[in-house]
Order: structure tokens, then C-alpha cells, then sequence
């Protein structure tokens, strides 16, 4: 097939990213994180501005710099993160959820920062934290657009597999249950993906038609493809 035109394919499009991963915080020196480095929504946000997109950029811990043109906004943790995208859910054609965002948050955040037991005899003590749920930011996108068409909504998941389950056999399932049009399923583990300039993902399509096979390329080339589905999908 012959290269599919991208120069300003996006021209008059908002396309709505999260990059990076959300922290969670135990109390003010303190969180729960994890090892997303933001490059994938970062090159997305660089590749959607250059095809012409409006792009606002929901970032997330990521010490990266975005492209021109891209609109910067931070946040800290998933709450902080689906309080920004709520502002932003209207305005946008396409939302790309490529942030990790944390399952669980502390019960309880403590105002001052949390001290040892320094009693005689309390040596192996250690506090238990209490994690809660956070919400499901891209479910809750995907129920409040309802019956309309837009905005198109892409989710992304990073899987390891497990004994006796495919990557793909998992992300097939994460994309019923979501319900968003496109889940970008890329196979991670600890020295695989996180932080490299390259990445392999397989694009699973909720219409039904056959996944899109993206990769080992760099992220820019992803966000390419990733980009090139959605386009397909705008109404
Ligand atoms: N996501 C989200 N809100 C959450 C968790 C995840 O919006 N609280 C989004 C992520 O940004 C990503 C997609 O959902 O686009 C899939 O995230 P993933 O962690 O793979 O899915 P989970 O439903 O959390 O499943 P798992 O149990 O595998 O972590
Ligand atoms: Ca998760």
C-alpha cells in the first residue's frame, strides 16, 4: 500500500494526549509511581501538531520538553490528571490516554512527613499503607460520550503477558471491557520499552477490523500509526 498522506491530515483537529505517569502521594516527600517516561505521548503530541493538529498535552511527572505549539499542562497525580482532562473533554476531536495512571492512591495523605518509631524494641516495626482506587479516567470518558461519535477515544496498555495468556489474548479483553475505539497494546517488562526511543505495539480496533502491527520503530513512527487510525475514525 502506498504511504498514506499525512501533511496537515489534521488541520482544524483537537487532539486531546496524557503522557507520563501519575504519582501518588503518601505525604509531601513521599509517592507511589511508576516508570513511565512520557516519551510515547510526547512524540504523539509532537507528531499530531506537525499533521496540523490543536494539541494540548496532559503531562504527568515527564521531564521531557514538547514540541512548539503543543499546550502544557501538569499534573501530578490521577486525580489532579482527570480534574485537567475534565476541562478539556468538549473542546477535544481526540483523546490519546498514553499516561500510566495509577490504579491505587494512599487512604490517606499525611500533611507532615511520616517518621520512624524510634522506641526501644520497635526496630522491625513497619507501617501498613492502605490503598484505595483511583477512578477509571478513560472508562468515565468513554460513558460520558454515550451514544455520541465524538470525541474518538484511544487508550493504550502495557502488558507483560502471563503463563498461558497472550499479550494480545489480554489486550483483546481490556479493549471490551474499556469500550474506547482503539487500545494501543505494547508488551513491556522492566528493561523493555520504558524509557527507550523504540517501542512495538499492536493497534486493537473496537469496529472489529484486524489489528495494526507498529514497530520496533521509534516512538515518532508509533504516533504515526497510532494517529493514522484515529484519523480513520473521525467523523
Ligand atoms: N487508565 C485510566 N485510569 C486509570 C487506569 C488506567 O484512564 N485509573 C487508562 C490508561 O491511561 C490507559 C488505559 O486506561 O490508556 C489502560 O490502562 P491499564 O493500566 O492497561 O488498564 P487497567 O484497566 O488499569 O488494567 P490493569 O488491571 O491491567 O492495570
Ligand atoms: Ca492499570
Amino acid at each position: 500500500a502506498a504511504e498514506p498522506s499525512r501533511a496537515g491530515d489534521y488541520a482544524g483537529r483537537r487532539v486531546l494526549i496524557t503522557a507520563g505517569g501519575t504519582r501518588e502521594p503518601l505525604d509531601p516527600v513521599r509517592f507511589l509511581g511508576n516508570r513511565s517516561s512520557g516519551k510515547q505521548g510526547y512524540a504523539l503530541a509532537a507528531r499530531a501538531a506537525a499533521r496540523g493538529a490543536s494539541v494540548r498535552l496532559i503531562s504527568a511527572n515527564a521531564d521531557l520538553s514538547a514540541a512548539p505549539g503543543v499546550d502544557v499542562i501538569r499534573v501530578g497525580s490521577a486525580l489532579e490528571m482527570q480534574e485537567a482532562i475534565r476541562g478539556h473533554t468538549d473542546w477535544a476531536d481526540v483523546i490519546v490516554m498514553a499516561a500510566a495512571v495509577a490504579d491505587y492512591r494512599p487512604a490517606v495523605y499525611a500533611e507532615s512527613k511520616m517518621k520512624k518509631t524510634h522506641a526501644p524494641g520497635t526496630e522491625n516495626d513497619a507501617p501498613t499503607i492502605t490503598l484505595v482506587r483511583n477512578p477509571d479516567i478513560l472508562a468515565g470518558l468513554v460513558a460520558d460520550r454515550g451514544a455520541a461519535t465524538s470525541p474518538v477515544i484511544v487508550g493504550f496498555a502495557a502488558e507483560t503477558g502471563e503463563p498461558g495468556r497472550s499479550v494480545h489474548e489480554l489486550g483483546r479483553e481490556k479493549l471490551a471491557r474499556k469500550g474506547c475505539d482503539l487500545l494501543v497494546v505494547n508488551e513491556v517488562g522492566v528493561d523493555v520499552t520504558f524509557g527507550r526511543d523504540e517501542n512495538t505495539v499492536h493497534i486493537l480496533r473496537q469496529d472489529g477490523g484486524p489489528p495494526i502491527d507498529a514497530g520496533p520503530a521509534r516512538k515518532e513512527i508509533i504516533a504515526d500509526a497510532v494517529l493514522d487510525a484515529a484519523r480513520d475514525l473521525l467523523v
